[in-house]
């Protein structure tokens, strides 16, 4: 495949809200050892994203600077030492950065196929949300069939994910979101029960069924001691952001006495092994149950590259329901 110099991208230009995000002309990153370079032809739009923008979250070192944490497209290039993977074939993948480009780099363990009956769009909406539910839901949360768990945000990309893998698996899946009408897009998705968080108290409505045995949290503030209320004994929280603070004052007590465990993780720091190994799990476990059309990514809309600032202003406004791709 013959390559191109430059590239168009979406940068950063200074720490700020959705208008710092500026269109500008780039080198082609080239793979190193063990990579790929993806002609994208769909990058995916999160949460973090819009906090690197904002100067909150900064990229690793050795990864670049553009924002962008998944993608699909074609693989255009290959670098040393990869091994089962062609120029030409269609993959989606993970991002150490960079996705808002018309190529990106990324470790070749961390890529996927684009699953049988999917579009490109919507493959590029997987990675993200996929990797960070599945190994904060099932590895590190451990959630069995049966069991009741509690996913907050429902509506968001993670939420629509984590409703729909954990009803998969067979568990009582509760839910909170901020309108009637997310509600109803959560019950469609297969939660048993969404609560408008504006009008009723989550944590009765989980002590009235026994107790929560799983919280997925991205919410922190006054959430964290309202979820240790919410947990049935021995029960899991596991944290993934803090869209209100990570400060609070908790009596860690009923840690103790009701044997609770609080965890967490992020992604994105993460070695690049420990991702590989999320990349198999989901290869195995997960992609099958996409490709028999058991779950699929909730796509709410798609923007131009170019308008990935009214991309960023759109999910800040949390008008959206699932997610949001920007077309390369
Ligand atoms: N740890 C990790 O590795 C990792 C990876 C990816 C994403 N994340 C985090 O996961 C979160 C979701 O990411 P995303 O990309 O899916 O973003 P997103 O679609 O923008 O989701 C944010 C969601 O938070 C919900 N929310 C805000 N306040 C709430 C409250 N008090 N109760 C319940 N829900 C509330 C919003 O729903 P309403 O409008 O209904 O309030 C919105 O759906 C973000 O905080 C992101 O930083 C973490």
């Amino acid at each position: 495949m013959a390559l191109p110099e430059t590239m168009r991208v979406v940068e950063i230009t200074k720490p700020g809200s959705a208008d710092v995000l500026q269109s500008a002309t780039m080198p082609l990153p080239s793979p190193r050892h063990g990579e790929v370079l993806i002609k994208l032809a769909y990058a995916g739009v999160n949460r973090p994203d819009a906090l690197q923008r904002a100067g909150m979250y900064d990229p690793p070192e050795g990864a670049s600077p553009l924002p962008g944490l998944e993608g699909a497209g074609t693989i255009a290039a290959i670098g040393s030492g990869v091994f089962g993977v062609s120029v030409g074939d269609e993959v989606c993948a993970l991002l150490p950065g960079g996705g808002y480009a018309e190529y990106v780099r990324t470790p070749a363990a961390h890529c996927l196929s684009v699953p049988s009956g999917l579009s490109m769009a919507q493959a590029a909406a997987l990675p993200e949300t996929f990797f960070t539910v599945y190994s904060n839901v099932v590895m590190r949360g451990g959630l069995k069939a049966g069991e009741r768990f509690l996913a907050h945000g429902g509506s968001s990309g993670i939420g629509t994910t984590a409703i729909q893998l954990a009803n998969t698996m067979g568990a009582r899946v509760f839910t909170t979101a901020g309108s009637d009408e997310k509600c109803a897009a959560c019950v469609k998705l297969g939660a048993e029960r969404a609560i408008n968080y504006r009008d009723v108290d989550f944590v009765d409505v989980l002590k009235a069924e026994g107790g929560a045995d799983l919280i997925l949290d991205m919410v922190g503030g006054d959430y964290l001691p309202r979820n240790v209320r919410a947990l049935a004994n021995d029960g899991r929280l596991v944290q993934i952001a803090f869209l209100q603070g990570p400060k609070v004052e908790l009596n860690f007590a009923q840690v103790m006495m009701r044997r609770l465990t609080i965890t967490g993780s992020t992604l994105r720091p993460q070695s690049d092994l420990a991702k590989a190994r999320i990349a198999e799990e989901l290869k195995r476990n997960v992609w099958p149950m996409i490709e028999a059309g058991r779950i699929a990514p909730v796509m709410d809309s798609e923007f131009a590259l170019e308008d990935a600032a009214k991309a960023h202003a759109h999910m800040e406004s949390s008008a959206h329901i699932g997610k949001i791709v920007l077309k390369v």
